[in-house]
């Protein structure tokens, strides 16, 4: 059977898309088939591509306040297509002026591919002058169907670590480096990463946290530019320079999702919050 085939019988389409559905296929993509195995190989020879200096001037990226700096990461803006919507959105996210003109600017943007398939904008919630902001990697199925952060299994650990030390949900801000849902919960790649950073960069100036929480890898690799795994960068202070020279204090995190698959871990996971606690105390 062939699905150019105008002539094949209804029946035959519908036992087409069971097939689909018992292979997992969950998203409708598009009308016009896509290869993305060229993609990914264009986008890979593009970062191969010697690039002289693309790290954009206003990421400053992270410096460890307490000890050396974390070995920086090349940036990971590819040239031509993606950097120039990484240009775009670094252009657009400097003029918003409040949380909703930013919200509003998301929406319109149309520099990431992953907004064709998320079902839903997942922007950020909680308090809009929140003294600790969460930024996690990407949302998921659950945070897609109700287009707000961190409300699956991840996010009900996350409220559960949060009430531990005595903090609400609703007190603190929560986002991702990525406000749509890659398909299939796929990592975001580094191209969609830093088509959206300088929109995640615009909500922490809006927000103004005492503390940014950087949860899981990715959020560490995209916000701190930082080469090193989640477990040797948790439980440390380091700094963030936003575009516009505002420095926060930055904690990496162990990820909710990854404490699920290790329970063990979750005792690093309450050694941090401790810290983090008492960094609060200190500040607010
Ligand atoms: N994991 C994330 O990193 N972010 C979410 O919003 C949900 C799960």
């Amino acid at each position: 059977m062939s699905i150019t085939d105008a002539t094949t019988a209804p029946n035959e389409w519908s036992a087409l898309l069971a097939w689909y559905e018992l292979a997992g296929v969950s998203t409708f993509v598009g009308d016009m088939p896509r290869d993305r195995f060229a993609e990914t190989e264009a986008e890979a020879s593009r970062r191969r591509a010697p690039v002289a200096d693309t790290k954009p001037a206003e990421v400053q990226g992270a410096v460890e306040a307490t000890r050396p700096a974390v070995a920086p990461r090349a940036s990971l803006i590819p040239p031509d297509a993606d950097a120039a919507s990484a240009a775009s959105a670094r252009e657009q996210a400097a003029r918003a002026a409040s949380l909703d003109e930013l919200r509003e600017m998301l929406a319109a943007f149309t520099g990431c591919g992953l907004r064709q398939t998320a079902k839903n904008l997942v922007f950020g919630n909680g308090a809009e002058d929140a003294a600790v902001m969460f930024i996690g990697e990407a949302p998921g199925r659950d945070e897609d169907l109700a287009g707000e952060p961190f409300v699956g299994k991840s996010g009900q650990l996350l409220n559960r670590m949060l009430a531990a030390i005595g903090l609400e949900r609703e007190a603190v801000r929560v986002t991702n480096t990525v406000p749509w849902r890659p398909p299939g919960n796929r990592a975001p790649t580094p191209a969609e990463t830093e088509a959206c950073l300088p929109f995640t960069l615009r909500h922490v100036e809006l927000v103004k946290p005492r503390i940014v929480v950087c949860v899981g890898s990715s959020s560490c690799r995209a916000l701190l530019r930082a080469d090193e795994g989640i477990t040797r960068l948790r439980g440390r202070w380091l700094s963030l320079t936003t575009p516009n020279g505002t420095e926060v204090p930055v904690m990496p995190m162990l990820h909710p999702a990854f404490l699920l698959r290790q329970p063990g871990q979750k005792r690093l996971a309450w050694r941090d919050f401790q810290t983090l606690r008492q960094r609060l105390g200190e500040t607010v």
